[in-house]
Formats: structure tokens, C-alpha cells, sequence
């Protein structure tokens, strides 16, 4: 071998080597893989291009002088996934930690900035201790660049984030200010500030996992769209999550040709609201009754569980399916779900995913907390994010549409194209019991047999309100359908929008309530 390429083999070696075979050890004996080990399993066999692979720090405090490992801490590159091209970043925690300092900070922009010029998903594999301590100011402006950049890209191509680790302090906003967030559930941590900082300002008494763990963070706090039990299970996820997205936002997403006919319909679907309208159903039955294969990826389950979204197929087109679910809080709207719909609402706009809402809600969540903690401006981001959006929007009324919640969930006023309900559907102001107690307030009070009474002006406001046809005799359903008929009238109305194109009022942006 000749003496360059001698040279080039020892530093490939050198980069492949990360923290050394000791911190290795530490990091496999935790239940979590390399850096490198993650990007091979991510990605296509042999598509890994790796770039600044010789990137080194130039920082010299604190020893940092003697320390320049090749890289920097983290692996960059492009390749493939199931054939399609995909940026990747992996910070390898066994190299300074994983921590952020000026190179590293330099690798990921480049690739962002790789990422936008050609279109394609950048998804990146967070395990950091967060700035590095050593490099200051340097480490704090790198994060700032990869931040600009992750806004610059959202909405332009998809960027999904994987914590597989620690990700403490301002390193948290990256995660955040993409798409999708991944934890994997025992080793992810992400918090602004760890358990000693919030011992010794606020006295609370928390451990890593219960201030910022996966669990916490997908049921509480709504940070974490997914959770997995482990590294291979997440990088599997983000192959399967990546199946349903477009690369960029000027192409389509992926069509998959279904074996299950379009026109199949499903006559279990006509028994399974239950005649009891206070009775709840699981909504995700119907879904994965219309989708095609009943295949449907739920995005945030845990966090609001009254509120489902996700993504499917019909017809081989994917959509994002948004729909109540009437057996968690009867389906109601609150703030935690208006906020978990509207962010996915738009997601979906960017990305040219049309839109499938299933509505059975009885309205807004009441209440002083609910009042308190802003249902107004949290609530009006459903009404903004459906009225904002110009990709396809069916929807199906399976039960209740009340109140307020009839106009947001993609009605026809705020230019839903395709509105449908099932047979069983009651749209009106405020449901039968409500109502009456507004409207008959005297009448029942100067009754004989006042439970008598109420029972029969319910049933009376029932029949004439309480059902979908008053809505369709006005033209804001455009149809009654059958259940059982429901999947193939939503995919010949999703054929017929196809080509659809709105044209909006120039301007910077929006201002939507926040
Ligand atoms: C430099 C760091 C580092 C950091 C860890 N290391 N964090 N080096 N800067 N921020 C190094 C350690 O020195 C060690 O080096 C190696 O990484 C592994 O760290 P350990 O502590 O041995 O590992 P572990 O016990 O698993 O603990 C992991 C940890 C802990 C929980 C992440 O290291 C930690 O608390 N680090 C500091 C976290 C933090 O406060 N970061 C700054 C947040 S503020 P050796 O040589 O032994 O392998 C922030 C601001 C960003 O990020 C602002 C952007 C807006």
C-alpha cells in the first residue's frame, strides 16, 4: 500500500473508532448501540456516504488541546431508505459526550443545509450531554445555527428526531422545532433543566426519568410523538414513519398500490356506534375499518387520547386521519387535543397529506381550568389549522357534531370539500338534555311531571335537530352515507380532489394563535 493511502486507512480506522472500546462497552452495557451501529441499521445496506468524517474542534481549554477526536462527536452523511434518499446525523455519545461544540455544530448544518438544497428528509440521532462545557460561547451560537436552520427547513422537508439519550438544556429546541420526535423509553431524557437545578430552585424531588423520560414526555407533556422500547425498535419506526412522507414539500407523498379494493365496504361499521348516544366506541376501529390493510400509525397516543391522529392509506394515497375518540372523555375537545390536532393538521397541509376527520364530540371541554388555561386561544389553532389548510379535507360525522365543534372539526364553513355523516348523526347547537334545560326552562318548572315533560321535549328536540339532515337540506353535508359505505365513498371523493389547487391572498404569514 502506498504511503498516502496507508495514511487515509489510519485515520478511517482512527474515525471508526469513537471514544475507544472502553466507552463502547459503557454505552452497549446501557441498552444502547453506537452511533455507527445506528446508522447501519437505519439505513439501506451500504447506501451510508459518509461526509467530515476528519472534521476536528479547534478549541484548546480545559484540555480540549489534547483531545481532538476525529469527527467531533458526531457521524454525518446521506443514504438511503427503503431506496429514497434520507440525510442522517448520529452524535456519539462515547466522543466528548456527544456534546455540541463548534465543529460539531458545523457538521449538522451542513448537512441541514444539504438537506434543503436537494429536497429529502433529514433525520438525526440525538445522545449529548448538551453544549460543550469547554467550547462556551462557540458551543451556544452552534446550537443557535442548527435551531435557524431546523425553522429555516419546517415545512420544506420533513425532519424527524430520535433521542436515544441525553438531551438536556437548550439542546432540547432541535427535537422540538422538527416534525417528529422519537424517545426510546429508559434511556432518553430530555428536560431544560436536570433534577439537581430544579432540586435547588423549586425543591421538587424528581428523578431523570420522571422529570424527562419517554413516558412522561408522550403522555404528559405531549414533547414525544412516538416512544419505543429500545434503539432497534425506534430506527425501525422512523423507516416505517419515513414510508408515509413525501421528501419535500413540492412532491407528493408516496403512493403505495393496496390490495384491499376501494371499494370494499364494511357492514360491522353499520353496528357500531351504539344506540345509546351517551355510550362511548373506540374510533380507531372505525379508522382501521376504512384504511386500507387497517393500517394506521397513530402519532401521539398517549397525550390527549381524546383526540386521535395519524397516518393511513386510502385508496394507496396516504392521508392523516384526525378523529374524537368518543370512548376517552366522550370525545371532547380540550386544550391538550386542540393543540395536538392543529400541529398535525398543519404538518399535514405542509406536506401535501389530505385530510380524513372522523367528528363524534359532544363540544369544548367546560370548566375553570379548562377556561383558565386558555381553551380559547388553544382551541381557535383547530379553527385556524383546518381553515389554513388547502390539501383535500373529507370529513365523516359518525355521531355528535355540537356547538362549536360542528364549525372546527373541517366542516364545510371552514372549506372542508367533502362533509358526510352516518345516518345516526346529530348536528346542532348543544345536545338534547342542554337544550332543553335552556329553552324550556319555565315550561319544566311550571310542569305537573316534570321528568315526564323533559323526556318528551328531549325526544321531540331529538327528531327535529338532533340529526344530520337539516344540516344536508342546507347544503352543509354533502351527503348521508351508510357506515358500511364509508370507505369507498372516501376514496372516490379523494380521486376527485386529486388536482385540487386553492389560491390564497398573498402575504409573509399568518398569525395563528399560539
Ligand atoms: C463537555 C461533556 C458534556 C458537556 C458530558 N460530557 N456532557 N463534555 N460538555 N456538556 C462528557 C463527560 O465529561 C464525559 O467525558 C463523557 O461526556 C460522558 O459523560 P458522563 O458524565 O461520564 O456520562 P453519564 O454519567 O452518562 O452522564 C451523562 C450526562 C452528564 C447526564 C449527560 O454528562 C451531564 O449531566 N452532562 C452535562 C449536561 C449539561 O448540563 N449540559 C449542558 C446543558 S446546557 P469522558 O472524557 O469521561 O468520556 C446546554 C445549553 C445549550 O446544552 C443552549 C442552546 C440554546
Amino acid at each position: 500500500m502506498s504511503g498516502t493511502l496507508e495514511r487515509l486507512a489510519i485515520m478511517e480506522a482512527q474515525a471508526r473508532q469513537g471514544g475507544g472500546p472502553e466507552r463502547i462497552e459503557r454505552q452497549h452495557a446501557r441498552g444502547k448501540m453506537t452511533a455507527r451501529e445506528r446508522l447501519e441499521m437505519l439505513l439501506d445496506p451500504g447506501s451510508f456516504f459518509e461526509l467530515d468524517a476528519f472534521v476536528t474542534h479547534r478549541a484548546t481549554e480545559f484540555g480540549l488541546d489534547r483531545r481532538r477526536p476525529l469527527g467531533d462527536g458526531v457521524v454525518t452523511g446521506w443514504g438511503e431508505i427503503d431506496g429514497r434518499l434520507v440525510y442522517v446525523f448520529a452524535q456519539d455519545f462515547t466522543v466528548l459526550g456527544g456534546s455540541v461544540g463548534e465543529a460539531h455544530g458545523r457538521k449538522i448544518c451542513k448537512l441541514l443545509d444539504l438537506a434543503l438544497e436537494n429536497g429529502a428528509p433529514v433525520v438525526g440521532l440525538n445522545d449529548s450531554g448538551g453544549a460543550r462545557i469547554q467550547e462556551g460561547v462557540d458551543a451556544l451560537a452552534a446550537y443557535a445555527e442548527i435551531f435557524y436552520r431546523n425553522v429555516l427547513a419546517s415545512g420544506v422537508i420533513p425532519q424527524i428526531s430520535v433521542i436515544m439519550g441525553p438531551c438536556a438544556g437548550g439542546a432540547v429546541y432541535s427535537p422540538a422545532l422538527t416534525d417528529f420526535t422519537v424517545m426510546v423509553e429508559g434511556t432518553a431524557r430530555m428536560f431544560i433543566t436536570g433534577p439537581d437545578v430544579v432540586r435547588a430552585v423549586t425543591h421538587e424531588k424528581v428523578t431523570p426519568e420522571e422529570l424527562g423520560g419517554a413516558g412522561v414526555h408522550h403522555r404528559v407533556s405531549g414533547v414525544a410523538h412516538f416512544t419505543t422500547g429500545g434503539d432497534a425498535e425506534a430506527l425501525a419506526l422512523v423507516r416505517h414513519l419515513l414510508s408515509y412522507l413525501p421528501p419535500n414539500n413540492a412532491e407528493d407523498p408516496p403512493f403505495l398500490p393496496s390490495t384491499d379494493p376501494p371499494d370494499r365496504t364494511d357492514e360491522e361499521l353499520d353496528r357500531l356506534v351504539p344506540e345509546d348516544p351517551a355510550q362511548g366506541y373506540d374510533m380507531r376501529e372505525v379508522i382501521r375499518r376504512v384504511v386500507d390493510e387497517g393500517t394506521f400509525l397513530e402519532v401521539q397516543a398517549d397525550f390527549a387520547p381524546n383526540l386521535l391522529v395519524g397516518l393511513g392509506r386510502l385508496g394507496g394515497c396516504v392521508v392523516g386521519v384526525v378523529g374524537q375518540q368518543p370512548a376517552v372523555l366522550a370525545g371532547v375537545l380540550d386544550i391538550d387535543a386542540a393543540d395536538k390536532g392543529a400541529r398535525f393538521i398543519r404538518f399535514c397541509d405542509c406536506f401535501n397529506i389530505p385530510l380524513i376527520t372522523f367528528t363524534d364530540t359532544p363540544g369544548f371541554l367546560p370548566g375553570v381550568a379548562q377556561e383558565h388555561g386558555g381553551i380559547i386561544r388553544h382551541g381557535a389553532k383547530m379553527i385556524y389549522a383546518y381553515a389554513e389548510a388547502t390539501v383535500p379535507k373529507l370529513s365523516v360525522i359518525t355521531r355528535k357534531a355540537y356547538g362549536g365543534a360542528y364549525i372546527v372539526m373541517s366542516s364545510k364553513h371552514l372549506r372542508g370539500d367533502v362533509c358526510l355523516a352516518w345516518p345516526g348523526a346529530e348536528v346542532a347547537v348543544m345536545g338534547p338534555e342542554g337544550a332543553v334545560s335552556v329553552v324550556f326552562r319555565r315550561e319544566l318548572a311550571e310542569a305537573q311531571e316534570p321528568e315526564a315533560e323533559r323526556t318528551r321535549l328531549v325526544r321531540e328536540y331529538r327528531e327535529q335537530f338532533a340529526n344530520p339532515y337539516v344540516a344536508a337540506a342546507r347544503g352543509y353535508l354533502d351527503g348521508v352515507v351508510r357506515p358500511s359505505q364509508t370507505r369507498p365513498a372516501l376514496i372516490r371523493a379523494l380521486r376527485m380532489l386529486r388536482d385540487k389547487r386553492v389560491r390564497r391572498p398573498p402575504r409573509k404569514h399568518g398569525n395563528i394563535p399560539l
